[in-house]
């Protein structure tokens, strides 16, 4: 059979696992492929996807800050992207058509939202923080399952009120006022780059929260953001991104290969040693 190549696009890529994580369940299922990083430029985004009509790529992945960028170029949008208009995954369909699909919905809920404890998640409050490429995939996985009341908060307002446009049961909440808001919240998740390996943290200390607060953080790389060190010394409960990051890829790996590959130690402690 004729090598299949895969690629993830994002700018920056640096702290991508993305292809750690498909190379090895390319090995172990004996499937002759190879996946790479590939960090460009937004005009580049076309002549990529161009690869995938040709079938010289067989899938992409897409990061920040791209995950709406490519949909001008794509054919159709299907499965949870249509509703977030967020695109993580793209491939070339027996139709010969190029369909984006957005698998970190189900990152989200097989990852985060079906861990939570919680009895009665519809009543929770939660905060989301931040307006990127991520916030409206968690704002669609938490409505799903019923949760009402969520606020959002971003560093440039406007990104949450573009965000409110297409989910309009959101609340904005200032920047300024997240340290405040946060001390009603019973969830609280931190869908910006902040405390991503290499770059800045929080400034906000998040001192007054409910004890039984979970907080969540989209970020799996480094493994304990500084903020979540803090909040772990206070006993609150947190969760990475680690999880939602296996799931979201064992999904996109099957829509390419029809194979829907085992979350197993090995895999996971391969990716652990692999961060900081
Ligand atoms: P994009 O904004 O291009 O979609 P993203 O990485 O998906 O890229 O989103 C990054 C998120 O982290 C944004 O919500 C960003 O806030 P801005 O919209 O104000 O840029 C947020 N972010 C990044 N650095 C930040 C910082 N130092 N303080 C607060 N928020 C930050």
């Amino acid at each position: 059979m004729k090598k299949k190549f895969f690629a993830i696009i994002g700018n920056p890529l640096s702290h991508s696992l993305s292809p750690l994580l498909h190379n090895f369940w390319f090995k172990k299922h004996n499937i002759s492929a190879e996946y790479f990083n590939l960090e460009i430029k937004l005009e580049e985004i076309e002549g990529i996807i161009k690869r995938i009509r040709k079938n010289d790529l067989q899938g992409i992945n897409v990061t920040i800050p791209y995950k709406q960028a490519v949909i001008p170029f794509l054919d159709l949008i299907v499965g949870d992207a249509k509703e977030t208009l967020s695109v993580n995954t793209i491939r070339l369909n027996e139709e010969g058509k190029v369909v984006g699909d957005n698998t970190d919905v189900y990152g989200l809920e097989q990852g985060f939202i079906n861990k939570l404890k919680s009895q009665n998640l519809e009543q929770n409050k939660v905060l989301i923080l931040g307006a990127g490429g991520v916030t409206p995939s968690v704002i669609y996985a938490l409505s799903k399952k019923g949760v009402k009341q969520i606020f959002i908060s971003n560093r440039t307002i406007e990104k949450a009120i573009e965000i409110k446009k297409r989910f309009s049961f959101i609340e904005i909440v200032e920047w300024k006022s997240i340290e405040a808001k946060a001390e009603s919240m019973d969830i609280l998740i931190n869908a910006t780059s902040l405390g991503l390996k290499g770059g800045d943290d929080f400034d906000q200390e998040f001192k007054i929260t409910k004890p039984n607060l979970v907080y969540y953080d989209v970020v799996y790389n480094p493994k304990e953001t500084v903020i979540i060190k803090k909040f772990k010394k206070r006993n609150i409960q947190t969760l990475n991104g680690l999880e939602m990051f296996v799931y979201q890829g064992q999904k996109s790996f099957s829509l390419w290969n029809k194979i829907k590959p085992e979350l197993d130690e090995e895999l996971r402690q391969t990716i652990i040693s692999k961060l900081q």
